[in-house]
């Protein structure tokens, strides 16, 4: 059992906490103005001038962002432009097509929009069959009175506006998902990847064909018994049955992706099940000073049909404030949800921290509040991540995560750069 809540010991956060607090204080309440005294962090924070910083899946998204801006495209459409690139691609796994499904293998999408100089938002919730809900969110923000919808109702509104319906499932969406359902539950009827019979493998084939085939001593040295299998529901928690979730309408799919051709927000665990937790945020300042943002996700792989995370709910997964500056967050929502993250992040800029100080004191607010033992390892180290990334309305920009590894994209004109994201646990 861990005690909590947990310390953290990291020597980083420490200067940055008591550089932030210098800062504010030197800096008074607007920080616009740096004390000659305080040598700026080398990072984005003493960058200038109009910026795109988006997660580190954002590369080309930053670009063609970036780009828009200085072509007078306004911030948040430069940031839905930007991100449709990501949404379209069929390689990443945590947004738009070819996005992580549900429990049911559905597929249901979030994202939200906010336009600095207006102040408005966009939002669209478990959206199904609609590969860019970040450009249905911005619909919503420019033609009607509300701010966000939901599933059937955010369906409806996308198709009146003509947006086309289309199966975002992908060979290896679908694949994932079999092999997430076939390691669900240790006595469920559905067998384990690496015994489901492939016709056109020899082990299966007649023995005229293979010349051993089903009656060889090889087919029966196969697996036939179930193996163990996982991962398993820790002691008291619920295991969900077989019976109560539908079959995938494809039925059961091949074998898995390459570690090696997933990104960074995505991990496969020791039974090859893919999670992630992957989202792409996107933020812009312009030449005016003028912010918009971004986020869009498929949301956390396998969950409950309905749930809704940080992504579009405005204040959470995103929020901008033409007065400070804009943020955004990927990772865990609820986490980000339950500490009201990217509003906190603008409401942090105000008072005087720089971008990088903010995310990562953001982040410290959140291991703070997290009371549940099951978060923690052993050694108090939090088993999950959130990244959040900012930018100042002068152009000052910065990003931090929980746990080391995240990456932001930013591009301030020519070719964007991977910036490592500060960290508070390795
Ligand atoms: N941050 C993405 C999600 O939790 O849905």
């Amino acid at each position: 059992m861990n005690n909590h809540p947990p310390t953290i010991d990291r020597r980083h956060f420490l200067a940055l906490a008591a550089a932030a607090a210098a800062t504010a204080q030197a800096r008074g309440a607007r920080g616009a103005a740096s004390s000659p005294s305080i040598q700026p962090a080398p990072t984005g924070d003493s960058h200038r001038g109009p910026c795109v910083i988006a997660s580190g899946n954002g590369m080309e998204t930053v670009e063609l962002a970036f780009d828009l801006l200085t072509k007078g495209t306004r911030p948040v459409e430069a940031c839905v432009r930007g991100v449709a690139l990501v949404e379209d691609n069929p390689n990443d796994m945590s947004v738009g097509l070819g996005g992580l499904p549900n429990e049911e293998g559905i597929i249901e999408l979030d994202s939200a929009c906010m336009d600095g100089p207006l102040h408005k938002a966009g939002s669209v919730g478990a959206l199904q069959n609609i590969k860019n809900p970040a450009a249905v969110a911005l619909e919503v923000l420019r033609r009607t009175d509300h701010v966000m919808l939901v599933g059937e109702g955010a369906l409806k509104f996308a198709r009146r506006m003509g947006f086309k319906e289309q199966d975002l499932h992908t060979e290896k969406s679908r694949a994932a998902w079999a092999r997430w359902r076939a390691n669900l539950n240790p006595n469920d009827k559905w067998l384990d990847t690496d015994q489901i019979i492939n016709f056109n493998e020899p082990a299966w084939q007649s023995s005229d064909a293979q010349g051993g085939g089903l009656s060889s001593p090889r087919f029966y040295s196969l697996p036939l018994a179930t193996p163990e299998k996982g991962p398993r529901g820790r002691a008291g928690e619920r295991v969900p049955s077989s019976s109560s979730l539908p079959r995938a309408p494809w039925g059961r799919a091949g074998e898995g992706v390459p570690s090696s051709s997933l990104p960074p927000h995505i991990t496969r665990d020791s039974h090859g099940v893919l999670h992630t937790t992957g989202t792409i945020h996107c933020s812009a300042t312009n030449a005016n000073q003028d912010v918009g943002c971004c986020t869009t996700t498929s949301g956390l792989a396998w969950k409950l049909p309905g749930r809704v995370g940080d992504s579009p709910i405005i204040g959470a997964g995103l929020y901008c404030d033409n007065a400070v500056g804009s943020a955004g967050a990927t990772g865990r929502g609820e986490s980000v949800i339950q500490t009201v993250g990217s509003a906190w992040i603008i409401s942090a800029m105000e008072g005087g921290m720089t971008p990088t100080e903010a995310c990562l004191a953001a982040c410290k607010r959140i291991v703070d509040r997290t009371r549940e033992p099951r978060f923690f390892d052993d050694n108090n180290r939090p088993r999950f991540s959130v990244t959040y990334y900012a930018v100042r309305k002068d152009g000052a920009y910065g990003s931090a995560s929980i746990l080391k590894g995240g990456q932001a994209a930013v591009c301030a004109g020519g070719k964007a750069v991977r910036l490592q994201s500060e960290f508070l646990y390795e």
